[in-house]
């Protein structure tokens, strides 16, 4: 293959995190409580349905089933492959090529991919002490739009309301609200996407829903807003299955309440039990917890793969050296990755 034929601004751009291990994996924040108990129900109401047929061009049962969730209009919605396509939609419709888009630093490692892939470029601003966010910087700092996540990924902790309202109100461009761990907060900006003409709200049912594996994700604005981002989406990009499950999810939420519940409870002793090894850990609003290692992170997290449970390394990134991420689970399965830890520890003592 000739470099030349690649669009130079893509040449460096290496594959996304991909591991090859067969281990347990609490590297990706999915829900570890299981699959949502709606997915057998639907997968049997399907087996004789239509899907010789198209869905609707722009998932528009699904949309109605959000609007009727929030208590919005359809119109407020686009739906699609999971959050991540809402964000690819979003820099499609909204960057011109080199232009500028403000994250904090560190974020979600997808959000820089998307930007690059639609031509754009990253400014980023440190978050502050504690991983707090920085309004003023990212007010004064020039950008085509900004684009921020809360809770934030990897650093758990979210941010305060008012200091991304202000980055709201701060300047006139348009701002992304990344809310994929938004169950596990009291706090939304979807309340707020008609007081704003330049707030996007993205969501996602990977995450407290159970559903990582289908792939649903929607954005929400204010109409105008929205119905002109979603002329940038792969018509029918969502699949029927998909959409159905998703619509089956939103009218029969108590998985999603016993998944945040069952966070809630295992979060903090699950920290007391890194803390109690050694580990510095920081505080989590999300369905995971970053915590520095006692021992380098690389080593860390390569040994207890070898013992069959995988975690993130995230120790070579600046303000994150020897931290690694690992999404909370069960009370048995935080046991025995506390246990397998204790003996990687001890072993390379
Ligand atoms: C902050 C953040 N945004 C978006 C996503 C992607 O969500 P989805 O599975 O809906 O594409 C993730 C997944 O880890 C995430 O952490």
């Amino acid at each position: 293959m000739n470099e030349k034929w690649i669009r130079s601004s893509l040449r460096d751009v290496p594959l996304y995190y991909n591991p090859r291990i067969d281990a347990f994996r609490m590297d990706n924040n999915a829900n570890l409580l299981g699959p949502n108990p709606v997915v057998e129900r639907v997968l049997k109401e399907m087996a004789d349905s239509d899907v010789n047929f198209y869905p609707t061009t722009y998932s528009d049962p699904l949309r109605t089933a959000l609007a009727e969730f929030y208590d919005l209009e359809m119109d407020n919605f686009i739906a699609g492959n999971g959050s991540d396509e809402m964000l690819d939609v979003c820099f499609k419709m909204l960057l011109q090529c080199g232009e500028k888009v403000v994250t904090p630093y560190p974020t979600y490692a997808l959000h820089s991919f998307f930007v690059k892939v639609n031509t754009g470029n990253m400014v980023q601003v440190d978050l502050k002490e504690g991983f707090e966010l920085d309004p003023d910087e990212v007010n004064r700092t020039e950008g085509k739009l900004v684009l921020l996540c809360t809770p934030s990924n990897p650093t758990a902790n979210a941010f305060k309301m008012e200091d991304i309202v202000k980055i709201v109100e701060g300047r006139d461009r348009p701002v992304i609200v990344d809310e994929a761990y938004g169950e596990f907060v009291r706090e939304s900006f979807i309340g707020l996407v008609n007081d704003y003409d330049n707030l996007i709200v993205t969501r996602t049912f990977s995450k407290a829903f159970g559903l990582a594996g289908i792939r649903v994700g929607y954005a929400v604005s204010n109409k105008d807003f929205a119905q002109t981002l979603m002329r940038a989406k792969t018509p029918l990009s969502l699949n029927l299955v998909s959409e159905r499950i998703a619509i089956a999810a939103l009218k029969d939420t108590r998985f999603v309440k016993k998944t945040v519940r069952m966070v809630e409870k295992n979060r903090g002793s699950l920290s007391k039990g890194l803390g109690a090894l050694g580990f510095e850990v920081f505080p989590s609003d999300a369905n995971f917890i970053l915590a520095k290692s006692p021992m380098p992170s690389d080593q860390l997290v390569s040994n207890l793969a070898k013992k069959g449970i995988l975690i993130r390394d995230f120790g070579k990134l600046r303000m994150l050296e020897d931290c690694v991420r690992i999404t909370v689970g069960t009370a048995e399965m935080n046991a025995r990755l506390l246990s397998r830890l204790a003996e990687v520890l001890e072993e390379c003592r």
